[in-house]
């Protein structure tokens, strides 16, 4: 619904804007967009050294995270903070382990590109060189004058962020093993997933926080106890540290369970190995008082929430070199 009124709102807009003889092809426009950020994405030349795109850190076979606890950056900071899953990440309204005002997919790609706490791809005061070295590109300039025609085929940090913004809403993961029963209104098919789902919606609670059909609620929670270890590497305190609340200290945002299977190390600094690490490390009575069995149940749910069309689907996958237009 909401994408159907944005969408209108597009064409409203480029339609009042109008001035030429016709109408200008937004399909065309949109899947230049989203072909270009597919193609930044995986460009390593957003990097100070060339040696790092967005796909470094997030892969897709492992549902666009890492396996690492964090990911060095280009010029060997440590990395702070492990590497997050995007499916569906279009549809969060908070965007990473603990910021609560990022307006957007497009601002919150500045922060790798040229972020410096911690330096990822390095590009802090290097933005005209992103310029630079896309603008030597046959294909990219195809690209950006097709997908920003508004702005010339403008090559910057703007139309950059934009293109990856379009390509990063395509992320959808919606057919997992859950989502197929659910669709056919069918009961999952083995007892134990079928018992951990019992669970998960009921005596554990846990769709308090991780609800579905995100399986998170896109809000903050404090579930670690205040004297928990902290990574001696950095003092992360979550969300207080954007908010400078102190009731936000240690707060950090749910994160979503789809392709959990996929994703590990867990929680936000990557200390949990394994799926039953991260759910007893929740200071939850709840989840520090379930039996071995329960847990184990909860997992062979969480394990139906893996879709394996969205790890596998070529549209999201490195593309081909020669230009497609
Ligand atoms: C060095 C590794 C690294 C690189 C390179 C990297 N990321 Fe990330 N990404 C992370 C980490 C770590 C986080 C979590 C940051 C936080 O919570 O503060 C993250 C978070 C995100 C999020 C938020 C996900 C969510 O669930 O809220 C998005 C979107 C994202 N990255 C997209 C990108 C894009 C686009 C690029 C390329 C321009 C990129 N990343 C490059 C490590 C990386
Ligand atoms: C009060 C809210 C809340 C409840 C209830 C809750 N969780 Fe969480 N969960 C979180 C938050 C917040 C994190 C991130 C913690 C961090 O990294 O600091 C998390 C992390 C996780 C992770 C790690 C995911 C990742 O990608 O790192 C798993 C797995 C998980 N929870 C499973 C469960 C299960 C299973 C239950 C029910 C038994 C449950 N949670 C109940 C809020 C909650």
């Amino acid at each position: 619904m909401k994408h159907t009124i944005r969408a209108l709102l597009v064409l409203s807009i480029s339609l009042t804007g109008l001035s030429g003889e016709s109408l200008p092809n937004t399909t065309q426009t949109l899947n230049a967009k989203i072909e270009l950020g597919r193609r930044l994405f995986y460009d390593a030349d957003l990097s100070i050294n060339g040696t790092m795109s967005c796909a470094t850190c997030h892969e897709q076979r492992r549902a666009f995270t890492d396996g690492n606890s964090a990911h060095p950056g280009a010029l060997g900071d440590f990395g702070k903070r492990n590497v997050p899953g995007l499916a569906n990440v279009g549809l969060h309204k908070n965007l990473t382990w603990g910021h609560n005002h990022l307006s957007g997919l497009a601002e919150q790609a500045l922060a790798p590109i040229r972020g410096t706490d911690p330096i990822e791809m390095g590009m802090n005061g290097y933005e005209n060189e992103i310029t630079k070295r896309l603008s030597q590109n046959g294909c990219y300039q195809k690209l950006f004058s097709l997908a920003f025609h508004e702005q010339k085929g403008a090559i910057n940090l703007s139309t950059v962020t934009q293109a990856l913004e379009s390509f990063e809403k395509t992320l959808i993961s919606n057919n997992s093993l859950y989502d197929q029963k659910m669709r056919a209104k069918k009961p999952l098919p083995t007892k134990e997933a079928r018992e951990g789902k019992k669970l998960f919606f009921g005596a554990a609670k846990c769709n308090t926080c991780h609800s579905a059909p995100l399986f998170s609620d896109d809000d903050f929670h404090q579930i670690q106890s205040k004297n928990q270890t902290q990574n001696p590497q950095f003092k992360d305190y979550g969300l207080s540290d954007v908010t400078g609340d102190i009731k936000d200290k240690n707060v950090f945002r749910t994160p979503s369970l789809r392709n959990a299977a996929l994703t590990s190390p867990y929680w936000h600094d990557g200390s949990a190995k394994t799926l039953d690490d991260a759910i007893r490390k929740h200071d939850l009575k709840i989840n520090q008082s379930m039996n071995a069995k329960d847990i184990q149940k909860i997992i062979a749910f969480i394990n139906t929430l893996t879709d394996n069309d969205f790890v596998t689907n070529p549209n999201f996958s490195k593309p081909k070199v020669e230009c497609p237009y």
